[in-house]
């Protein structure tokens, strides 16, 4: 593997690259596990064509959330009706463009959310499928930015809209409300607040009239030790259509950047190792003080504490303290679980271009992305 990274490295660094065999481990064994669920993957997580083109293999749904992102997914050449629309603030042209292109399911969580979808599907003549994202009001041990089912959430409808949606669904002409939907954050560890929500979603499932699709969104954490949450899912499937969104399990620990060192300089209470890797690229430290495990092509060796920041000019530009070996200029560090929300929240903030996409499978590479936006 050392030999291919270096090759790669000479593409120029910071430099992302996937494990083919990774995402297809990671998708199988979802699979195994969620026998009679239906999957979309959410394409935020990365949305590079070659990345999608692999989970639509693995027969795969996609989960959108804006018209740029359904354009990539029907690239792929998918059945739109594999396709769900999310979003708290879809326009009007991104409707339009869906219902024009064959999507026919939408999660909403406003009243105008709603009615627009109304409006539209009206003026195309065209009907719809609707699924009613609730807040599931579990508590999600994960970092604030990334809960999305408390009371405080913008996302989801509460329990007086419900009622106002509930009354509304009577009178619509083109879109039927049949599922509801929840997503109660990012990065969850824990099966619990899984199972939580689902029981309410059940709840709520049952006031409605019609409904037979419940969409239990994503969050699965990398390495997900999955015990109670499939037997759930699978039975529940005996009375519903069960879809989950999973973006980060799929894709994360299956995606890597490799970067160089530029510059060791003192510090405290360790010394600074400067790599050419930063928030530009992987903004996830500097947002949600995320761990990001890093490694060289030395070996395992501990030998020295560093903190190891990026070039970017903010204070804030810190992966965080290593125990690395010793490191000098020009060595390659890799960081790992880049492969979720990593390229696709890249910028090219400090006028930096973007870095270029590796697929690796069966030991050799080809490059999928050399898109520079400078
Ligand atoms: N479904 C919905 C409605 C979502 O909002 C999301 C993610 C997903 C599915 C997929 O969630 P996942 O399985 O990947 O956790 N940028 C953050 C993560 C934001 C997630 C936004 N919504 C990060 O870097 O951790």
């Amino acid at each position: 593997m050392n030999n291919l990274l270096i090759e790669i490295s000479k593409l120029g660094t910071p430099i992302y690259f996937y494990i083919k065999e990774k995402i297809l481990e990671n998708s199988r064994k979802l699979k195994e596990n969620f026998k009679d669920v239906e999957i979309y993957y959410a394409v935020k997580a990365n949305f590079n064509p070659e990345i999608l083109k692999i989970f639509k293999d693995e027969n795969f749904g996609f989960e959108v959330v804006s018209e740029g992102e359904l354009k990539l997914a029907l690239k792929t050449g998918i059945n739109p009706d594999k396709i769900v629309f999310n979003g708290n603030g879809k326009t009007y042209k991104e409707v339009k463009f869906a219902i024009e292109n064959g999507v026919s399911i939408f999660n909403f969580d406003s009243v105008d959310q709603l009615l627009l979808l109304e409006n539209v599907a009206i003026e195309l003549n065209k009907n719809i499928k609707a699924l009613a994202r609730i807040k599931s009001l579990v508590d999600v041990e994960t970092h604030p930015h990334l809960q999305t089912g408390i009371f405080t959430s913008k996302f989801g409808l509460n329990d007086e809209e419900i009622d106002e949606v509930l009354y509304i669904s009577r009178k619509l002409k083109k879109v039927k409300i049949v599922g509801i939907h929840s997503h109660i954050g990012s990065n969850i560890k824990d099966e619990e607040p899984f199972i939580k929500s689902a029981y309410r979603v059940l709840k709520i499932a049952k006031v409605f009239d019609n409904i037979e699709i419940l969409n239990l969104g994503g969050g699965f954490a990398i390495n997900m030790n999955f015990k109670e949450l499939p037997k759930l899912y699978n039975e529940l499937s005996k009375n519903y259509r069960i879809f989950i969104e999973p973006g980060r399990y799929l894709i994360a620990d299956a995606g890597f950047i490799l970067s160089q060192v530029v510059s060791i300089k003192k510090g405290y209470p360790y010394d600074f190792l400067v790599i050419d890797c930063g928030m530009s690229e992987l903004i996830r430290p500097a947002l949600y003080g995320a761990y990001h495990p890093i490694k060289t092509l030395k070996g395992n060796l501990a030998e020295k504490f560093y903190i190891v920041v990026g070039p970017i000019c903010e204070s804030s530009d810190v992966f965080g303290e290593y125990l690395l070996p010793n490191m000098e200029l020009n060595d390659l560090v890799i960081i790992e679980n880049c492969g979720a929300y990593g390229y696709s929240m890249a910028s090219n903030y400090n006028g930096r271009e973007k870095p270029y996409e590796i697929l690796i499978e069966n030991s050799t590479y080809k490059i999928i992305n050399t898109k520079k936006f400078l």
